[in-house]
């Protein structure tokens, strides 16, 4: 290390969209490594929206790693972000700074402290992917920071160590999780499937029902599903496998009947899936539901698909209108049969392109 020793501070800031998933993600094999039971795929979504920006910093000054979400310090002593830090210390290598006169030799990396802000712009822990966005910003971020040479599909096995849906953050675009065979999760990584130009007809409107944090964390959702469904195995085993390379073939031919016909089935199929755990798990609430009937007898009176919907870990819904046109129908149609400040009405709508990542470092 180089440079006026215990004065400098080197930052780098990144923004990171969150992802939503078609073909979901919800059980793992492998709990410390987070190694899923089944492939997904998502679409990361417009980052001027839904983001998380992220800012690292390291000097010498630093006694110990801090981090802070939305202004409040979190401890970072949990397993995960334990594992993850080290993860990524162990990749990080030299940094020369020439204009500033700053060196960081590669095993200093060990020594020197971080100190992490993170800011989303969207309610956090709400099943809208938060921690998605947050975990792909700070790998994104660091990377930056430690001078790693790893590309974005390697960087997402270290993301997935924070969060499994966050290595799906790493690409824009339509991006598949392919779960991986190894034990060491190393094949366990997210690639790009078509980049965010791809299907630019689509658009996808958030409507949050509610931003309170949810009760069951996906984490302990998942490995509740995980010990006590039987109708997961058959999913994992049966289901996900088929839909998979349908939902790529949807994707590649702009086929909107099939993609809406996938996502609507995962959606239910994942919140089946919770009920079939003991105890059961509810996400969605009357009000989700409502917005389920007014999609589906939307779709049946034209005969074909105009918008599908999906539910995360959540009320809120994520919906895809086929084209602007009807994006705009739809959103006419959410405030008509849930109007704000009614006992079913919405809080906001949340509208968006698919986007890519950008990097503000
Ligand atoms: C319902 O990635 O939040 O959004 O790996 O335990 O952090 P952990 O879970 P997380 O789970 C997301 C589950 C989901 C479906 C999905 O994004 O595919």
């Amino acid at each position: 290390m180089a440079g006026d020793c215990g004065k400098w501070v080197v930052m780098v800031t990144a923004q990171t969209p969150m992802n939503m998933s078609v073909i979901k993600y919800w059980g793992k094999r492998d709990e410390t490594l987070i190694l899923p039971v089944n492939d997904s795929i998502s679409i990361t979504l417009d980052p001027d929206h839904l983001c998380t920006t992220t800012t690292v910093a390291v000097s010498p000054n630093f006694d110990r790693d801090r981090m802070w979400l939305n202004g409040k310090e979190i401890s970072l002593s949990g397993g995960r972000y334990r594992n993850y830090l080290r993860e990524i210390r162990s990749r990080a290598t030299d940094v020369d700074d020439d204009e500033n006169g700053i060196k960081i030799a590669e095993k200093d990396w060990e020594k020197l402290h971080l100190h992490i802000a993170s800011y989303n712009n969207f309610p956090t822990a709400a099943g809208l992917a938060s921690s998605a966005a947050g975990f792909a910003c700070l790998v994104f971020a660091l990377a930056k920071l430690m001078n790693l040479k790893e590309d974005r599909s390697k960087l997402s096995t270290i993301a997935r160590q924070g969060s499994g849906s966050a290595c799906r953050s790493l690409h824009g675009g339509f991006v598949k999780w392919i779960m991986g065979k190894d034990e060491d999760g190393k094949d366990s990584l997210a690639v790009q499937l078509a980049d965010e130009k791809h299907w630019d007809d689509l658009v996808i409107i958030i409507a949050v029902v509610s931003s309170r944090q949810k009760e069951t964390s996906s984490s302990t959702g998942m490995r509740e599903t995980v010990e006590t469904s039987l109708l997961l195995k058959h999913r994992a085993k049966e289901v996900v496998p088929k839909r998979i390379p349908q939902m790529e073939e949807a994707i590649k031919n702009h086929d909107f009947a099939s993609f809406a016909q996938l996502t609507c089935a995962e959606s239910n199929q994942f919140h089946a899936v919770c009920l079939d755990t003991s105890p059961p798990i509810f996400y969605m609430n009357d009000t989700s539901r409502r917005i389920i009937s007014v999609v589906e007898n939307w779709n049946r009176y034209e005969g074909t698909p105009q918008v599908a919907y999906t539910f995360d870990a959540g009320p809120n819904a994520v919906l895809f209108a086929r084209n602007r046109k009807t994006a705009i129908l739809l959103l006419q149609r959410l405030l008509f049969y849930f109007p704000p400040d009614s006992f079913f009405g919405l809080n906001s709508y949340i509208v968006g392109d698919k986007s890519i990542l950008k990097d503000a470092g």
